[in-house]
């Protein structure tokens, strides 16, 4: 409990315009990042923050609520706030695959296998810039991260350049690994927008989430290194609490 009282965010001011929830959320966050609390500690209950802060348990509420919908805590009903694990970072400039993100993190990257189907549809086929009748191969995984699901992908690959991979077990290969390694296809480039979304039902379901929470969705247009024929069309739903993208940016 006197840790929380420790370091340079030390008491909430009653003297400036920043709502004291807000504070107490800020206060508490840092707490986290600097390791003052680590994964998994309990943290204070509202009583105790309310008592030691002089904020009405509201307040208190409110900061854990807001801490807990930034992902930085997690709660357990009867047990208390505990610390949520770091998030993943992912960097947004290299074309990287999951399976290689997950190992570089030193953790084991695996999929629950949803649907390996050929399938031809209009929306992807104009993403992909081929007719619409065009023959694909839709594969729909749970990606895992050390078991816990942290996405669910569904991937749509041009099936003539790769016919026959829809006999493939996805389950615990990497599906770049058996483009280049089974089909000799090298990727040049990818075009990826990302924006924020809520889960819903089968989101939540295989994500192991609420319906209605905010998730992250990524879509992703791959090329062939000619840099000018798409491959692969992509979304992938990203558990907001587990993964946060990152980027550095340059000046000039
Ligand atoms: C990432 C990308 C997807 C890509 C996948 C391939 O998750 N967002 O666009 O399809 O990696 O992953 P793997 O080669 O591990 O199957």
């Amino acid at each position: 409990m006197s840790r929380i009282v420790k370091g340079p965010l030390q008491r909430l001011r009653k003297d400036i315009p920043l709502p004291l929830y807000y504070q107490l959320k800020e206060l508490i966050k840092h707490q986290i990042e600097t390791k003052a609390f680590k994964p998994h500690d309990r943290l204070p209950s509202e009583i105790e923050l309310s008592e030691v802060y002089g904020v009405s348990r509201m307040t208190a509420r409110r900061a854990l609520v807001d801490l807990e919908n930034e992902g930085f805590v997690y709660r357990e009903s009867g047990r208390g706030t505990f610390v949520a694990e770091p998030k993943l970072r992912q960097g947004l400039r290299r074309l990287t695959s999951f399976t290689e993100d997950i190992k570089a993190r030193g953790m084991v990257p695996g999929a629950k296998v949803r649907e390996v189907e050929l399938v031809s549809d209009e929306h992807v086929a104009q993403k992909l810039n081929v007719d619409a009748t065009e023959t694909l191969v839709k594969v729909q995984r749970v990606r895992l991260a050390d078991n816990l699901p942290l996405a669910l992908e569904t991937s749509y690959l041009i099936h003539r350049y790769c016919p026959e991979i829809e006999q493939s077990d996805f389950t615990n290969i990497s599906l770049y690994k058996v483009l280049n390694e089974q089909y000799g296809i090298y990727l040049g480039k990818a075009e990826q927008y990302l924006e924020a979304k809520s889960a819903g039902p089968l989101e939540a379901q295989v994500l192991e989430i609420e319906e209605g929470k905010s998730v992250l969705l990524m879509e992703r247009t791959t090329y062939l290194d000619d840099n000018e024929t798409p491959i692969e069309f992509v979304n992938s739903v990203y558990r907001s609490d587990r993964y946060r993208f990152y980027v550095e940016l340059k000046a000039g």
